[in-house]
């Protein structure tokens, strides 16, 4: 792998709420990362001009809003996000195939091939819990939820999914290699934990068939953003 290609791997998560906090972040890294994810709550607050404020510096954008909803609206939404141009766009793999197969499908006629987004299911969210499941009616366990609902967005024509670090083994197995994972929960050596609770570092998440890596706080509170970034990237070429 080159250091390019390692450094390509990297989402940095834009957890921030206004405009001049994106031109800082996207000045300072983006010949440093490969993405940056733009998110709920700085879309809510910002709207399309966090894309056009990565773009502006060359970044580019994967849209982490998770779509649910009827297929129509999910696909137009998804229309919408390829129009601002964004890499990487989600939706919710528990709307069903309808709308998955729907988006995909509107996501192809109207881009070409080289300049469509990809499109991303989340299968369930590394939030919920088996009791979690249980309270909305689902009685399969959670494991095998996820992978079912991975094989299905394969199924429907999606590129990938977002998943947790140790769900990348099951989830590849199943679906092969030509899927796109995309997964945070990613640790450096060098990084505290945060509040995320079953992680990995970037070279063991790469290794267990990652293709890119979501990574927020431990480069965005590191006392130079610059150098966590690189080293990730260290990390990344050392275990490959
Ligand atoms: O700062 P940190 O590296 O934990 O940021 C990870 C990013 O990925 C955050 O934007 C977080 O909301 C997001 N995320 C996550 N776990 C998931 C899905 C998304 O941490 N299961």
């Amino acid at each position: 792998m080159t250091r390019e290609q390692a450094r390509n791997k990297i989402i940095f998560a834009l957890d921030v709420d206004n405009i001049n906090e994106i031109d800082r972040w996207a000045e300072m890294l983006s010949n440093k990362v490969g993405m940056f994810k733009v998110g709920k709550e700085l879309f809510t607050s910002a709207g399309p001009a966090a894309v056009s404020a990565v773009k502006q510096y060359g970044g580019e954008v994967f849209l982490d809003l998770k779509y649910h909803d009827i297929p129509n609206t999910v696909a137009q939404a998804m229309l919408a996000a390829g129009r601002l141009g964004v890499k990487l766009a989600n939706l919710h793999a528990l709307g069903g195939p309808e709308m998955m197969e729907k988006a995909v499908k509107a996501v192809r006629s109207e881009f070409g091939e080289t300049e469509r987004p990809h499109l991303l299911a989340v299968t369930i969210l590394t939030s919920s819990t088996q009791e979690t499941l249980k309270a909305v009616g689902i009685e399969y366990p959670i494991e095998q939820m996820v992978v079912r609902l991975a094989k299905l967005a394969k199924e429907s024509g999606m590129d990938g999914v977002v998943a947790s670090p140790l769900e990348i083994q099951a989830i590849r197995a199943a679906c092969g290699s030509d899927f796109l994972i995309v997964t945070p929960g990613v640790r450096p050596s060098f990084a505290a934990a945060d509040d995320q609770k079953r992680i990995m570092t970037p070279s063991e998440a790469v290794k267990a068939g990652a293709d890119y890596l979501v990574i927020g706080r431990p480069i965005a509170k590191a006392s130079n953003p610059k150098q966590a970034a690189d080293t990730i990237v260290d990390e990344i070429l050392a275990g490959a």
